[in-house]
């Protein structure tokens, strides 16, 4: 039986507390256009974790049309309350998203499985702790979704820290274990979505495609606007188009394909 069309709408980076209010209501409106079958949410909901900026991503969140799938960024744990941070550090998150962010969430829907993983990190081995991590026991717990999945389904991971970079990116670094987990994660994973860069881009790592998202509504540019990307994937066909704001609007759009062969992706060709 051929497998169903589905459509995943990508946001990441929200970034309230730096929000632009017209290219978030705006966002908003277009996703609704959009009708997807399930929506991304790559982290950075927040930019302190302050209790006001998670008030307004959880009213976003509940103006959403279609099931999200919402993990944490670094961003989404208190930055500066160096106590709270060791303390007690996804209190604000529970407090206002009522979820666990440790493990993993999944949601299964006509022809896609998704899991959400945690990467943000409280502290980290590097001076920089904005880096994230994938564990041991979150690959797991992928691998358990997936391998129990119908064999056409696509399987998607949701995260925050990215699992490719651009020359442009380089210095933000890779989700670390990132070699363990595309290792694991080749041919029993389709698509691994990501933020935290700011910079929207896709591509291919070890027979995985890897879509990044800019940040959606946050006047935290890198040098391209705000953006959000549309995934439509039909049997072994899969497209990332990227919709860039051009001031009024997503108007601007930039399309990749990819193919596959059992879960092993390239570019298309044609
Ligand atoms: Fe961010
Ligand atoms: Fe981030």
């Amino acid at each position: 039986m051929k497998p169903a069309n589905v459509r995943i709408a990508q946001i990441s980076d929200l970034h309230f507390g730096r929000d632009v209010a017209e290219v978030a209501q705006t966002l908003l409106a277009e996703l609704h256009e959009a009708a997807p079958t399930m929506i991304a949410v790559c982290g950075d909901l927040t930019q302190r974790a302050r209790d006001a900026e998670f008030r307004a991503a959880r009213a976003f969140l509940d103006g959403l049309p279609a099931p999200a799938l919402v993990v944490p960024g670094n961003h989404d744990l208190p930055g500066w309350q160096v106590w709270s941070r060791f303390t007690r550090p996804w209190r604000p998150w529970r407090r206002h998203l009522s979820t666990d962010p440790r493990g993993a969430t999944a949601h299964t829907a006509d022809g896609l499985v998704a899991v959400g993983v945690n990467t943000a990190r409280q502290w980290g081995p590097h001076p920089d702790w904005s880096r994230g991590r994938i564990d041991a026991g979150q690959l797991a717990a992928i691998e358990a979704q997936f391998d129990h999945a119908p064999g056409d389904d696509l399987r998607v991971v949701v995260a925050h820290h990215p699992f490719l970079l651009t020359e442009a990116g380089l210095h933000r670094g890779l989700v670390g274990r990132s070699k363990t987990a595309l290792r694991r994660l080749r041919r029993r994973a389709d698509l691994l979505l990501g933020g935290h860069i700011h910079l929207a881009y896709s591509g291919v790592v070890d027979g995985l495609v890897v879509a990044q998202s800019g940040t959606a509504c946050s006047d935290r540019l890198k040098g391209e606007p705000n953006s959000y990307n549309l995934i439509e994937a039909d049997g072994d066909r899969l497209s990332v188009t990227t919709h860039h704001w051009d001031g009024a609007r997503f108007d601007t759009r930039r399309r990749a394909d990819y193919a596959r062969d059992g879960h092993e992706w390239t570019v298309a060709s044609d």
